[in-house]
């Protein structure tokens, strides 16, 4: 068995699968400003195919990562997903790179659903999240949608991204909400509260941007220190400091290059001590608080 396996972040119950906690975040597949087709296509591929042979069974993309590009690169190298749980996103549009507006008009979202049903060929979609709650729309109706299409089967199971615990518990009128994926890392800690909430509820939460884009990969980060004395690098003990954080953390670290990802998987097995999480638990708050 290859050294890094995904195995070995821990296990977590979703759409009747079990999924190891340590997943992949596929937006990262695309070209600049999650735009267009990625720069090194074959590099790209070459990075999802190798994803089930690191044991990563947990596969995170939207329509709108190209918008289109990553749904359609996971199912030319992944169909039929044997064991894989793919969660996708809708209801953010693009206008160009780095331009994304919400529209959670109802037949919008319905046509979101169908569409990445389409492209990642398949019956029904595993974990379908609404990317933002469209401030122009009636909450209600956008949730009541999604409740439709759960009851139609055309979605597994439902969740939500970048949602306050009031907007949670406002969905959970319409349906039982299975995850939140808001941003979260050592150093960005703004969802404390969503996650605690999270956490008591049994509600998966997925800290997207868990390297901050790469910055906490960086020599001198807050993560410096540790990462040498253990013998890790500082991404591997990022994403090990959000593992221990919380039993329902799903990580889904991004990268388009196969040494990246090998890395971030292999920070499954690092077991941190209470010690050492404590210590990074005060820096980054520390970090954050200074940032505020
Ligand atoms: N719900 C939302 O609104 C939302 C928003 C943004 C992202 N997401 C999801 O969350 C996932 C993760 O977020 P993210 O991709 O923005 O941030 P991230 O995972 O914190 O960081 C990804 C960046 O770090 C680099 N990187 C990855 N592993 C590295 C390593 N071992 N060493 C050095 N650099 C490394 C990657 O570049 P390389 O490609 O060069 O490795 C990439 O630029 C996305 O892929 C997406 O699925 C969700």
């Amino acid at each position: 068995m290859s050294k890094a396996d995904a195995a070995a972040s821990g296990t977590f119950e979703l759409a009747g699968r079990t999924i190891h906690r340590l997943g992949y975040g596929a937006m990262r597949v695309t070209g600049e400003g999650i735009w267009g087709e990625p720069k090194d296509r074959e590099e790209s591929l070459r990075t999802l195919r190798r994803l089930p042979e690191l044991g990563v069974n947990f596969i995170d993309t939207a329509d709108s990562y190209g918008p289109f590009v990553s749904e359609e690169l996971i199912r030319e190298t992944l169909h039929p997903y044997d064991g894989l749980l793919i969660a996708t996103k809708g209801g953010l549009t693009r206008h160009g790179p780095n331009v994304w507006l919400p529209v959670g008009r109802p037949e919008y979202l319905r046509q979101c659903v169908l569409m990445s049903i389409r492209r990642l060929g398949v019956e029904r979609i595993d974990l379908w999240q609404l990317h933002r709650i469209d401030p122009k729309v009636p909450q209600d109706e956008q949730f009541g949608v999604l409740a439709e299409m759960q009851k139609e089967g055309l979605i597994d199971q439902i969740g939500l991204s970048e949602v306050s615990v009031a907007e949670i518990k406002a969905a959970q009128k319409h349906f039982t909400v299975a995850t939140v994926q808001n941003r979260y890392n050592l150093v960005d800690r703004t969802s404390e509260d969503v996650l605690d909430f999270c956490a008591q509820n049994g509600l998966g939460f997925i800290p997207w941007y868990p390297l901050a884009a790469g910055g906490l990969a960086r020599p001198g980060s807050v993560l410096d220190t540790i990462a040498k004395k253990i013998g890790a690098s500082p991404s591997q003990v990022a994403l090990a400091w959000v593992l221990k954080r919380s039993p329902v953390m799903l990580p889904i670290p991004g990268t388009s290059k196969v040494k990246h990802l090998e890395e971030n998987v292999a920070a499954a097995a690092i077991a941190l001590s209470d010690e050492d999480f404590r210590a990074l638990d005060e820096q980054g708050k520390a970090a954050f608080r200074k940032a505020a």
